[in-house]
């Protein structure tokens, strides 16, 4: 592995999966694998689990870390080729990737969606430039398209679970009042199409996700009918991707509840987090012994744990 930029880093995601959960027996197992080693992570957008969970993840590695908010402390980034630099951006991306690179043996990165220019999105103007200029590996903390460490942690808390069938997950759109990237379904959608799993999505007419990523998952319409026999609920908010950023409709109806969780086989209900109790899932759905959000966040430590692993084991 060169760099962690999204789940197609992962050789092999089941081998992956049982990696992570031996490390949760022997987090400290290696941890002279990172000494005098330093990871810097850069955050163009907040975050509570991901920064707190990577940087245990390097604590047990014996890794620094350098935490920067760049969307507040740093120079304003120009990302474009042979700009007279007269605006409001002081830095080039070419600067400031190498710069990093001398302090640091590894750099993550968070940089969301704009939601307002879909090709700049799509072509991860951040996260590829960093990875054009910088000299080191890096990792992708959420970005525009994709959140690769959340989806491994969510394939880890499935396989938790010890289903000895082949279960039913169905990845359900919820309601939100700010239109949120596609990141999270994104990649909950690529990791799901690997599993042995009878995988479905289900969203309003319009908010289909980008159909080079859905290929050829079933795409319900009736959350109902969806929920019939699952044995997880993914529920997350996100924007059009069609109409690109739009929300289209704030439909609480789709809201998941406890009436709608009596549909399922008893599902696990999950979500990446944060999330809005009573818009998102209802307060009985999160508070039940059946929610595993607290797990899912958990296994955040332990997916990023591996991938730093992979990444300081290639040299
Ligand atoms: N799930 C997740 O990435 O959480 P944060 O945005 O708090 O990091």
């Amino acid at each position: 592995m060169k760099h962690y930029l999204n789940l197609d880093a992962i050789p092999n995601l089941q081998t992956a999966i049982n990696e992570v959960i031996a490390l949760k027996k022997e987090a400290y197992a290696d941890e002279h694998l990172g000494q005098h080693k330093t990871l810097g992570m850069l955050f163009f957008n907040p975050s509570l689990r991901t920064r707190l969970s990577t940087q245990k993840a390097a604590q047990h590695l014996g890794l620094k870390t350098m935490v920067m908010n760049f969307s507040n402390e740093a120079w304003a980034l120009e990302f474009e080729d042979g700009t007279k630099m007269s605006g409001l951006r002081s830095e080039h991306i070419k600067e400031a990737a190498a710069v990093v690179s001398q302090y640091c043996d590894l750099i993550a990165i968070r940089a969301f969606a704009s939601l307002s220019d879909q090709q700049k999105d799509e072509e991860e103007q951040v996260l590829n430039n960093f990875v054009r200029y910088a000299s080191i590996p890096v990792i992708n903390m959420e970005s525009a398209t994709a959140h690769p460490l959340q989806a491994l942690a969510d394939a880890v808390t499935i396989k938790e679970q010890g289903l000895t069938k082949r279960p039913k997950i169905v990845l359900t759109w919820a309601p939100h009042p700010k239109a949120l990237p596609h990141a999270v379904g994104n990649s909950f959608t690529k990791m799901a199409q690997n599993l042995d799993a009878d995988f479905v999505i289900a969203q309003p007419k319009g908010y289909e996700l980008n159909p080079a990523i859905t290929g050829n998952t079933t795409l319900m319409y009736d959350q109902h009918e969806a929920f019939k026999g699952a044995d997880f609920v993914y529920a997350k908010n996100w924007c059009s991707y069609n109409d690109y950023g739009k929300i289209l409709k704030f439909d609480e109806e789709w809201m998941v509840t406890a009436e709608k969780m009596k549909l399922t086989n008893e599902a696990k209900f999950m979500h990446c987090l944060p999330i809005r109790r009573n818009i998102v899932a209802d307060d009985h759905v999160l508070d039940h012994h059946n929610s595993l959000v607290i797990e899912q966040a958990n296994n955040r430590t332990y997916a990023a744990q591996w991938v730093l692993k992979q990444l300081l084991k290639n040299g």
